[in-house]
C-alpha cells in the first residue's frame, strides 16, 4: 500500500466560532481513510517584509513551510471578507513562496472549501484564490465547489455540520484533491 496522502489544513479565520473551522473539522469527519489531515497555524505568522525575508526566514514561516513541503496537498477553508479571501490568508501563502524560486507551494494540489453568513458561501473569495493559484503555481481540484452559505443555520449547538449536501460535496472534493494528489505523485 502506498503511502497516506498528506493533507495540510488551513483555516483562514482567527475567530474562535469560526464556521470555517467547524467547516474543516468537518472535513476532516469526511476525510478518505488513507488520507491525513494536519491543521496548519497561520496565526502567529508576521506580516510579509522584504528586510525580515532577507535576514532570514522567521520561525512561523520555517514551521509552515515545512509542513507544506511534508505534505501532498493543502486544503484550505477561507470566509470572504468584502468579496475576497483575508488578508491573513494571503500573507501566509505569499510567505510559503517565498524566497524567490524557494516556494514550499510549488506543484502542490490545493483544494479550496469556505464558510460564509451570506448567501453566496465565498464564490468570490474562492474565484481569487483559483486565480491565485496560477501564480503559486499550484494545481486546483477544481470540482465539486463546496460553497456553505448562511453558515449560521448550518451547524448544530456542538458545532456538527448539519448540512447532509454539504458532507457529501467535501466527500467527493476530498475525492478529486486525492486523485490529483496522487497524479501529481508521479
Ligand atoms: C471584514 C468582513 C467582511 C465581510 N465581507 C463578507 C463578504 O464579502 N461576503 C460574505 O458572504 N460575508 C462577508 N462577511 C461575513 C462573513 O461571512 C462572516 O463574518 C463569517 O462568519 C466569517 O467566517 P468565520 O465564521 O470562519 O470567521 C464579512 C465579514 C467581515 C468581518
Amino acid at each position: 500500500m502506498s503511502d497516506p496522502i498528506r493533507v495540510v489544513g488551513v483555516v483562514a479565520s482567527l475567530r474562535q466560532g469560526s464556521y470555517n473551522r467547524l467547516l474543516m473539522r468537518a472535513a476532516q469527519e469526511e476525510l478518505p481513510p488513507d488520507m491525513r489531515l494536519e491543521q496548519a497555524v497561520i496565526a502567529d505568522i508576521p506580516f510579509y517584509d522584504g528586510d525580515v525575508e532577507a535576514a532570514g526566514l522567521p520561525a512561523p514561516v520555517e514551521r509552515f513551510k515545512a509542513q507544506i513541503r511534508a505534505a501532498d496537498a493543502l486544503l484550505i477553508a477561507t470566509p470572504e471578507y468584502n468579496y475576497a479571501i483575508p488578508g491573513l490568508l494571503k500573507n501566509a501563502l505569499d510567505w510559503a513562496s517565498r524566497p524567490s524560486g524557494q516556494s514550499a507551494l510549488t506543484g502542490k494540489a490545493m483544494a479550496v472549501i469556505g464558510a460564509s453568513t451570506g448567501v453566496l458561501g465565498t464564490a468570490r473569495a474562492q474565484m481569487q484564490l483559483r486565480q491565485l493559484a496560477l501564480g503559486l503555481d499550484v494545481q486546483i481540484a477544481n470540482r465539486p465547489e463546496v460553497l456553505l452559505g448562511q453558515a449560521a443555520s448550518k451547524f448544530d449547538e456542538q458545532g456538527r455540520l448539519i448540512d447532509e449536501n454539504a458532507r457529501k460535496l467535501l466527500r467527493a472534493l476530498l475525492l478529486t484533491l486525492r486523485t490529483l494528489a496522487l497524479r501529481l505523485r508521479g
